[in-house]
């Protein structure tokens, strides 16, 4: 390039070397067998340096700068442009009522208003995002995280359903009479292809298919596998695609991540749109009008289920204005603007043969039941977890008893009925001594959960806890699995999370040992090395804190913005108070904060990794705006948008909100009925204003 090229040529470009040089390393690295000279692969690398430098603020999370001469442990990671999101799940029909109703809530819309929702079978596949640039595939991932995922670009252009190039709609009803030529007029209007697209759907393989491929597989002593889904699975992960090209996957439509133009006013409108690109859209993809026109075409899809040639396991409904989609926003993970139905759980029956004692990370003793496989719903079960003490006893169970279990979607199989409970025998004695370390368990007053005592000294709790710690929603340290922290553990070289970072001591003895070679060990501490600034949620929720998940996490730093701002309040004289008042943070979670960092031993542990690593301060997601880092709270009721929506808007213009009025509150919108709130903040002088002003403020603030 010899003319300064515009940021948009340069991301996109930037975006294709990094693809392009991943995709030399591995062949390189991983399957011995280069395309290009090494002269060829040096001026790819050259040239990403150099735009790199050119535009320092594009440099991109996967850059191969960051990564060169590292032999990726597995696939490529590769983070979406949009997130991948999940979806609530609800089993009775009354939840779907309620979705519905908070729908309208959440819009401000009167119960009386008819909120029209997609419907369509919810597939048991699993999630890929293809990318689409000028109507030309270039990327196609899995859902890892939801955030990241794994490159499976060459693997999904084996598919059959997956278009390398998009059709365009135009073309193609011109184009009918004369065989459908494939077009790529490109138009961000009307019936032309969107620049860029990124099509979501479901990989997932037809049932007769997955019976011949097991058929297959056992003629020739493969891998047979559980259910269609893993078979599915297992095949688009595959780091040869000759392998997945060998096996039957094959791709539904049903949404879309980043898009360069509209595909239209509603979800109905926007899959048909992506149907006439050249995908497949699974059958019984229907409009409803109303909660009854639901749950009629759920029942519907209910009733076709064991004639449709591939697994589903429920409905997912969508709403189907767009603009309300957007307005809805997501919560965690989910859209509040979707849910799945899903069938009723499958049950099956079998006996218990054992009970096998788990210590987790918080020294919690987890009994499972162990159990004579039995199929249930298309997957053999052998283990069930049985929850608690409480659990065993509420059933009545003991070795040998006959039970009915049920699985239900990706839930964990459960025991729902004792089946020889009046049969006298020996009940199961729950052990009051942890199994790993021997120390003392005890459950404390008014828990059902017993756990062990031995803390760090337990070898079992402090296993957990660095894999946690290490884990892919925490540090995401690659290459450091169960395996290798059980040898570090055993070397003596692995105590606490903080022993991680001094691995590279280590360097030479591990060189020495078998199973590590110069790659294996680089690539480890490298991975280590790359996380000595974590994401500060994702360390803290590392720690493994009782009741702190990553979403819990996340609104801790929003609020408090680094770690030791949050540890300085959980050691304040009104910690408790002050945590409580954080958004999505309740009296439970507060407490167990309090009690984490009031332990010493915690405290300890924290300091010693604070010496190792610097987590980044929190950065929001959100927009800098005027209000980046304020408080903001709501009183009384609100007249054109429900209380949630507003928190939605405050939260989109960086701010956060708080359910009570203190000295740091920096703003009141007070609606009619505003009660103790106003006056309290008219006491501290802090700005109060209407709901009108308030609309004004986003409106303004544009978001
Ligand atoms: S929509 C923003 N529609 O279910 C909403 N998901 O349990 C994203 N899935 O990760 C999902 N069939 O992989 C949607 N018709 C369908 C689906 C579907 C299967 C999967 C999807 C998602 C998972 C959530």
């Amino acid at each position: 390039m010899t003319d300064k090229p515009s940021e948009a040529q340069a991301a996109n470009r930037l975006m294709r070397l990094a693809k392009e040089i991943a995709r030399h390393d591995r062949l390189y690295h991983d399957r011995d067998s280069p395309e290009i000279s090494d002269a060829d692969y040096d001026a790819l690398v050259r040239e990403n340096r150099e735009l790199e430098a050119q535009f320092p603020h594009l440099v991109r999370a996967d850059s191969p700068s960051t990564r060169l001469g590292a032999t990726p442990a597995g696939p490529l990671a590769t983070a979406h442009a949009r997130p991948m999101l999940s979806l609530d799940n609800a089993f009775a029909e009354a939840e779907v009522e309620e979705f519905v109703a908070r729908v309208k809530r959440f819009l401000n819309l009167d119960e009386s208003v008819a909120v029209a929702m997609t419907a369509e079978p919810k597939i048991d596949g699993l999630s890929c995002s293809l990318r689409y640039e000028g109507g030309q595939l270039v990327l196609g991932s899995t859902r890892g995280d939801g955030a990241v995922g794994e490159d499976v670009t060459p693997n999904v252009r084996t598919i059959g359903d997956v278009p390398h190039t998009l059709r365009s709609s135009r073309a193609q009803s011109r184009d009918a009479g004369t065989g459908g030529r494939v077009s790529t007029s490109l138009d961000t209007n009307g019936g032309g292809i969107p620049e860029i697209l990124e099509v979501r759907g479901e990989v997932y393989m037809s049932k007769a298919d997955f019976e011949a491929l097991n058929a297959r597989q056992e003629a020739s002593g493969g891998k047979v596998f559980a259910n269609p889904r893993n078979a599915a699975a297992g095949s688009l992960r595959q780091k040869d695609p000759s392998i997945t090209e060998a096996r039957p996957l094959r791709f539904f439509a049903h949404g879309w991540g980043e898009v360069s133009g509209p595909l239209g006013d509603t979800q109905f409108e926007a899959v048909k749109r992506i149907e006439s690109f050249g995908f497949a859209v699974a059958p019984l993809f229907a409009r409803c009008e109303s909660v009854e026109e639901m749950l009629a075409h759920y029942r519907a899809i209910e009733k076709a289920r064991a004639d449709l040639p591939f697994d589903i396991d429920g409905v997912v409904y969508k709403v189907d204005r767009l603009d309300w989609q957007e307005r809805l926003g997501q919560v965690a993970r989910a859209p509040r603007w979707a849910l799945a139905h899903k069938f009723p759980a499958e049950k099956a029956e079998t006996t218990l043969e054992a009970i096998a004692i788990q210590v987790g990370r918080t020294g919690k003793l987890t009994p499972v039941g162990r159990l004579k496989p039995v199929g249930v719903g298309g997957v053999m079960v052998a283990n069930v977890t049985l929850h608690n003490r409480d659990e065993i006893e509420r059933l009545g169970l003991r070795l040998g008893d006959r039970v009915r279990i049920q699985r239900a979607g990706d839930v964990i199989p459960q025991v729902v009925e004792n089946l020889t409970r009046d049969e006298p025998r020996d009940p199961f004695a729950f052990p009051d001594h942890c199994p790993e370390c021997g120390s003392e368990a005890v459950s404390e007053e008014g828990e059902v959960d017993v756990r062990c005592t031995g803390g760090l000294v337990c070898p079992a709790q402090r296993f957990e806890r660095l894999r946690h710690f290490v884990s892919r929603g925490a540090l995401d340290i690659e290459g450091l699995g169960e395996r290798s922290i059980a040898e570090f553990i055993e070397l003596g070289w692995l105590h606490s999370p903080a022993d991680i970072f001094r691995l590279r001591d280590h360097r030479d003895d591990l060189l020495g040992r078998e199973g590590w070679k110069e790659t294996s060990v680089s690539n480890l501490l490298r991975a280590i090395e790359d996380k000595r600034e974590p994401d500060p949620a994702r360390f803290l929720f590392g720690l493994g804190i009782r009741h702190v998940g990553i979403v819990t996490a996340r609104d801790l730093l929003k609020c408090f913005g680094t770690v030791d701002a949050l540890r300085a309040a959980a050691t304040g004289d009104s910690g408790q108070a002050e945590l409580s008042a954080v958004d999505g943070v309740g009296p439970i979670v507060a407490e167990a904060l309090v009690d984490f960092f009031h332990e010493e031993h915690n405290r300890e542990a924290v300091d010693d990794l604070l010496s190792q690593v610097r987590p980044k301060p929190y950065e929001s997601k959100s927009r800098q705006t005027e209000w980046s880092g304020k408080t903001i709270v709501f009183t009384g009721s609100l007249e054109t948008m429900s209380r949630d929506e507003a928190k939605a808007q405050a939260e989109r213009l960086g701010a956060r909100t708080a359910g009570s009025v203190s000295a740091k509150s920096d703003l009141v919108v007070a609606g009619p009925g505003a009660g103790s709130k106003l006056k309290k903040a008219e006491e501290l002088g802090i700005r109060v204003i209407g709901e009108q002003e308030w609309a004004k403020i986003v409106a303004e603030t544009g978001v």
